[in-house]
């Protein structure tokens, strides 16, 4: 049974709760496609792409991938940066456009592969905002002491719904996942501020027509490519401009900063000509703003969390860095969320036997689920009265 966590209390005085992230990673799928390679299979150019987006390459899932392996793989970096067994994570989120099913939810596969046994998982759905929605969600959990724990994963496989032979679109988005673990500390550490935000009046600027309710896969939907991704270019990139502005904007605002006191934005990785019209607007020094989309595209939910990720790596980060996450999507949509880094972002090396540990907690893991399902199966051979 899930724990609910008690407020934290010191000295008979109740301790405020705050929410910051002591594990992350991610995973990019080994298969590269570059500029160079689409030209062979679209009527494209090198020149082309990079001057009109920045994007030089992105990563591609195999036919054995999916959203989910991805997903389980930055997880499982996530929870060894953690050092916290996967039974302690009380609650998956799973940020995802481009889920392994319809349903079940991606976040409940990743729970069974992680043997996160005593966590419930859901997924949520709103486009490149994804991983900054989950994390305002993940916060609101850990401040009102709900949980202690928390795995907030943003994981997509835009390739599957891109239509390959649309150049306007199949240039821009590749695929990955990121995975942050989230801990309740007195610590005064986390998201300082967020904003979400949402005008469903331009849903259909950047829009998969088929598959869903509205449009429930048939020939005919196939045959119009409707489970395809579709969108009007110039119309996102307007609004994507004025969104990240005011975005960023509102964050400052709620947490009563002003833009020199951010140490570090990271946006979303979608196209570097919107990317330096906000930051000129917003007056933020080039230096300031974190940038992969060049060697990954734009991975939707997922661009973010990567992009953070990378950050820690490529030692941008710093203990008690301001960090500005912004982004924009689908919806349409846009979030912006100021996240105050509580930890050193230096990993320590490990010792040789937690390698063992990790591998048994693997194990345990896929013995689990693998009795688990044996155990269903026989179940089934007797039927009820
Ligand atoms: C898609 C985007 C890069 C297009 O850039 P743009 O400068 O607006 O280009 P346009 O759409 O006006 O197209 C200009 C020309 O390039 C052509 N073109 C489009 N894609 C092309 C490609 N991959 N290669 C070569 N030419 C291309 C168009 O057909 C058009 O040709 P035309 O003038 O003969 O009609 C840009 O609109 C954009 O980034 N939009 C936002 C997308 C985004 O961020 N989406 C994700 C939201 S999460």
């Amino acid at each position: 049974m899930q724990k609910n966590i008690l407020p934290i209390i010191k000295n008979g005085v109740q301790q405020r709760r705050y929410a910051q992230i002591i594990g992350w990673g991610k995973s990019l799928p080994s298969k590269i496609l570059t500029n160079k390679d689409l030209e062979l299979i679209l009527d494209t150019n090198d020149e082309w792409i990079k001057s009109r987006s920045g994007i030089n390459q992105r990563h591609i899932v195999g036919p054995k991938e999916s959203t989910s392996t991805l997903a389980i793989r930055a997880s499982k970096e996530a929870l060894k940066i953690a050092d916290i067994s996967p039974r302690s994570i009380d609650l998956i989120i799973c940020a995802t456009d481009t889920p392994d099913y319809l349903f079940p939810a991606t976040a409940c596969l990743i729970q069974d592969a992680l043997g996160a046994s005593k966590a419930g998982a859901f997924d949520i759905e709103i486009g490149c905002c994804g991983f900054i929605y989950a994390l305002s969600i993940a916060n609101s959990y850990i401040i009102s002491g709900i949980y202690q724990n928390i795995l907030v994963v943003a994981a997509e496989s835009m390739s599957k719904v891109i239509d390959w032979s649309d150049r306007s679109t199949a240039v821009l988005f590749g695929d990955g996942a990121a995975a942050v673990i989230i801990q309740a500390t007195e610590k005064p550490t986390g998201l300082v501020s967020f904003v979400l935000g949402a005008d469903g009046s331009g849903a259909d600027l950047l829009i998969m027509p088929g598959g869903g309710s509205r449009n429930p896969t048939s020939i005919e939907t196939v045959e119009n490519r409707m489970h395809y991704l579709k969108m009007s270019g110039t119309e996102v990139y307007k609004f994507a401009i004025n969104a990240m502005i005011k975005a960023t904007k509102e964050a400052l605002l709620k947490a009563n900063m002003t833009i020199d006191e951010i140490d570090l934005m990271i946006p979303h990785q979608a196209n570097n000509r919107i990317i330096e019209n906000a930051i000129k607007s917003l007056n933020i020094e080039r230096e300031k703003v974190f940038l992969n989309l060049e060697h990954v595209g734009n991975t939707s939910s997922a661009a973010v969390a990567i992009a953070l990720v990378e950050a820690i790596e490529s030692g941008k980060i710093k203990t008690g860095y301001n960090i500005i996450l912004v982004a924009f999507g689908a919806g349409l949509s846009w979030a912006s969320a100021i996240l105050r880094w509580g930890i050193s972002p230096v990993v320590p090396s490990l010792p040789w036997w937690k390698s063992i540990q990790y591998r048994y907690r693997r194990l345990r893991a896929k013995l689990r689920s693998f009795f688990k399902r044996i155990r269903r199966r026989i179940g089934s051979l007797f039927t009820l009265d």
